[in-house]
């Protein structure tokens, strides 16, 4: 990118640009890490088994703006594209995904420019996911920039599947046999089959935990 650019001045708003995409992406994962911290200490539950972040290199920036035929320039980058700092939140549960969702569009400092439920309604591959594109306000010492930050939201299950099939299509470049785009769909149907089954285990490990304290509390009444 630092080569295409023209002179010190464009070199200058390279870094800086970078520097707000930066600062919007540590702020997101701030912001999840403390929903789970608080989450896990008002309920003892931690609804994010992890979390990754990662900022576009320069490479693939200029590799997608040329792909979408647009010319490689700073503004077309900002305007163009909303996935130069991404962050992934990695749920257990489908549940936990739309309640991660909902506390991140209800920050007052988060404004939801878009969302798209690969959830409900799932590509044509199988790939499932929740996607939300936010703005994120960074302040620095004399403005205010917003900052947009692709946050994507699946369960342990959905994001194996996407890693396997991210790297079956980067590997055959769109060429892969007919066979193993099937075996993948296949698995696709097995990940839904294997969240709703682990939803249902826990929901039904959580009723028995439940009745259990309940005899244990009654049975101490009793004896008291
Ligand atoms: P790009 O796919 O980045 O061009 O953006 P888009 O505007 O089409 O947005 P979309 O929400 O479809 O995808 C954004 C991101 O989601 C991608 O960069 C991937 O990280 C992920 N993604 C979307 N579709 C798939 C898919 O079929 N398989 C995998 N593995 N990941 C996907
Ligand atoms: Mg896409």
């Amino acid at each position: 990118m630092k080569n295409i650019l023209k002179g010190q001045e464009q070199a200058d708003q390279w870094e800086e640009t970078m520097f707000l995409y930066e600062a919007a992406l540590k702020k997101m994962v701030l912001k999840a890490e403390l929903m789970n911290e608080e989450f896990t200490h008002r309920y003892r539950y931690n609804p994010i088994e992890h979390i990754k972040s990662r900022l576009k290199t320069a490479d693939s920036i200029v590799r997608k703006l040329k792909l979408d035929g647009y010319e490689v320039t700073i503004e077309n980058m900002n305007s163009r594209l909303s996935d130069i700092a991404g962050v992934r939140i990695i749920c257990s549960y489908t549940s936990d995904i739309y309640q991660i969702a909902d506390m991140i569009s209800r920050q007052e400092d988060i404004t939801v420019l878009y969302v798209k439920d690969f959830i409900k309604h799932p590509k044509p591959n199988g790939y499932k996911s929740y996607h939300m594109v936010v703005s994120v306000p960074i302040y620095l010492s004399d403005m205010k920039k917003d900052v947009r930050v692709e946050v994507q939201i699946r369960s342990v299950a959905m994001d194996f599947w996407a890693s396997l099939e991210h790297k079956i299509a980067y590997k055959f470049e769109g060429d892969a046999p007919e066979e193993l785009w099937r075996d993948l769909k296949s698995c696709a149907d097995m990940v839904d089959m294997l969240d709703n089954k682990m939803y249902s285990l826990n929901e039904a490990i959580l009723a028995i935990t439940e009745k259990r304290e309940a005899e244990r509390r009654k049975q101490e009444a009793e004896q008291a």
